[in-house]
């Protein structure tokens, strides 16, 4: 039953703050509302509500605890390895490179947390520039959580926070003092932090924020609503210099209208620059703005996924397929998510690509993925089911079923699903493979050789050092020499 108070709290939140809490998380979030009530002294909901809407100092405090306790302020000295190398060999290099006449270069690093994001971009500039101090260099900070700030100036990192950081940066730039790692004030002082609520769009908010070279936001689109990620955007790309660089968290931008932003794709990851003219993009799937919902989760996938419809339902949609070319760099985004392990997110993207984009068979397998990392056995299965009906001739949700088969022990459907990907798609390495273990283990010894030894004729044709699809990490030889070992292993029946 829902909650009409705790519904109203979940709305002033959105409002206030741009977080978005889940309908069915309503007792959980009446659970932490009531305890914050209980610690203000505040008799009930209703006047705790009161409280949250007042404009007093206490009121503003209490927004501040509220925001500490709905977001996480997880961060780290250069998080994820491959988007700081793309900042470290392209952005920071072209950025400095079309600044070197007025020697000025302006980073905003957009819900820095406990700054371990900014002071990242400040240690790779000062690699990159011996000359900085010659340079009007700004390095910003911001973020809603002014205890987080308060932590990200005085620079003193835990163990945890340095993980990622690359020993030798690592040495050159931190000294150890009773047990913290203490920044060097050569790279604090380069760095400057400020408290700003990404929603606040007046001169002392992100407005006044003009001419950025480079703005950095991952992680924080995690908890806002798909219109309130569109308006943040739009500040974003006003606070840009034309031919500026965002970067966001993977995934975080899909399905979303870009506006004037222009996706730029590296190995590792996409990264967006802010055209010189205004011109739409959008990525897989006709936005909905108007029929978003506010509360579809990004930062836990629903226990019910929402069913999309057709993207020419939605309200001022364009009509037509989505262009080929951003399809299938949502598609990249989506995979670089799993192969980083971030499958929480992966999960979170495609389901925003669900709604958007209509039934995509790979997407529906992409998410099932995802679900099945995360142990998510039904969601897995219920993704992996629509696959099937959006496509049911594709091999791949077949396979993933035949996966999830195996995990619950269900061989016999295990096999029957496999024989369907093998009569889809003849050349199916991994299913002969897996078909030809799961005959092993019930006995059928002559089943398992002619699956193995159709697994071998096929890894006859592929480079040795080739890494086949769906065999992660092994390579052609390597499989070969595998199912040459279970032919050459006497079957029962000829022994002795
Ligand atoms: C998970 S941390 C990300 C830190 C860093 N960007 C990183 O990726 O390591 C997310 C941060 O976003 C901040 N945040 C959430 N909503 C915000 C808003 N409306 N305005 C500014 N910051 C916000 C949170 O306070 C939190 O510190």
């Amino acid at each position: 039953m829902s909650d009409p108070l705790v519904g109203q709290l979940r709305k002033l939140i959105l409002a206030r703050t741009g977080l978005r809490t889940r309908e069915h998380d309503d007792a959980s979030l009446r659970r932490l509302l009531q305890d914050r009530a209980r610690q203000q002294s505040v008799r009930d909901l209703a006047s705790y509500t009161c409280l949250l809407e007042a404009d007093l100092p206490e009121s503003k405090a209490e927004w501040q605890e509220l925001v500490v306790l709905l977001t996480t302020g997880e961060s780290f000295f250069f998080r994820d390895g491959g988007q700081m190398y793309i900042l470290r060999t392209h952005l920071l290099p072209e950025l400095i490179g079309r600044r070197r006449k007025t020697q000025v270069l302006r980073l905003w690093s957009a819900g820095c947390s406990t700054g371990e994001e900014p002071y990242s971009l400040a240690i790779l500039l000062r690699e990159l520039l011996p000359a900085y101090k010659q340079w009007g260099l700004t390095i910003l900070g911001t973020d809603l959580n002014e205890r987080a700030l308060a932590q990200a100036r005085q620079a003193q990192y835990r163990e945890w926070s340095l993980r990622k950081a690359p020993p030798s940066l690592r040495e050159r730039y931190f000294t150890q003092q009773n047990g913290a790692w203490v920044l060097q004030d050569e790279i604090r002082s380069m760095v400057s932090f400020r408290p700003a609520n990404l929603l606040d769009d007046s001169r002392a908010g992100v407005f006044g924020l003009a001419n950025m070279d480079l703005i950095v936001c991952r992680n924080v689109f995690i908890y806002f609503s798909r219109e309130v990620i569109s308006k943040v955007l739009r500040r974003l790309e006003a606070a840009l210099t034309d031919d500026g660089y965002l970067v966001v968290g993977h995934g975080e931008l899909l399905g979303q209208d870009l506006g004037r932003f222009e996706p730029r794709a590296f190995a590792n990851s996409v990264v967006y620059q802010r055209a010189r003219r205004p011109g739409a993009r959008l990525l897989l799937g006709a936005a909905n703005e108007a029929g978003g919902s506010a509360s579809v989760p990004t930062s836990q996938p629903p226990s019910t996924p929402p069913r999309s419809r057709p993207a020419s339902d939605a309200p001022g949609a364009p009509t037509g397929d989505p262009p080929q070319a951003d399809r299938a760099e949502a598609l990249t985004e989506l995979r670089a998510l799993l192969a980083a392990g971030d499958s929480r997110a992966a999960a979170a993207a495609a389901e925003r690509l669900l709604e958007q984009g209509g039934e995509d068979s790979q997407v529906l397998c992409l998410a099932a993925e995802a679900y099945g990392n995360m142990a998510q056995r039904d969601q897995a299965e219920a993704h992996c089911r629509r696959a099937v009906t959006a496509a049911p001739l594709a091999a791949r949700p077949h396979y993933l079923l035949a996966q999830l088969a195996q995990e619950r022990g269900d061989a016999d459907a295990a096999k029957a699903l496999l024989k369907t990907v093998l009569y889809l798609e003849a050349k199916h390495l991994p299913a002969y493979l897996e078909l030809g273990d799961l005959h092993a283990r019930e006995g059928n010894e002559g089943r398992a050789r002619s699956m193995w030894a159709a697994a071998l004729d096929l890894l006859r044709n592929l480079p040795a050092d080739a890494e086949p699809e769906g065999c992660r990490g092994s390579t052609a030889a390597e499989l070969a020499a595998y199912a040459s070992s279970r032919l050459s292993t006497p079957s029962p029946g000829n022994q002795g």
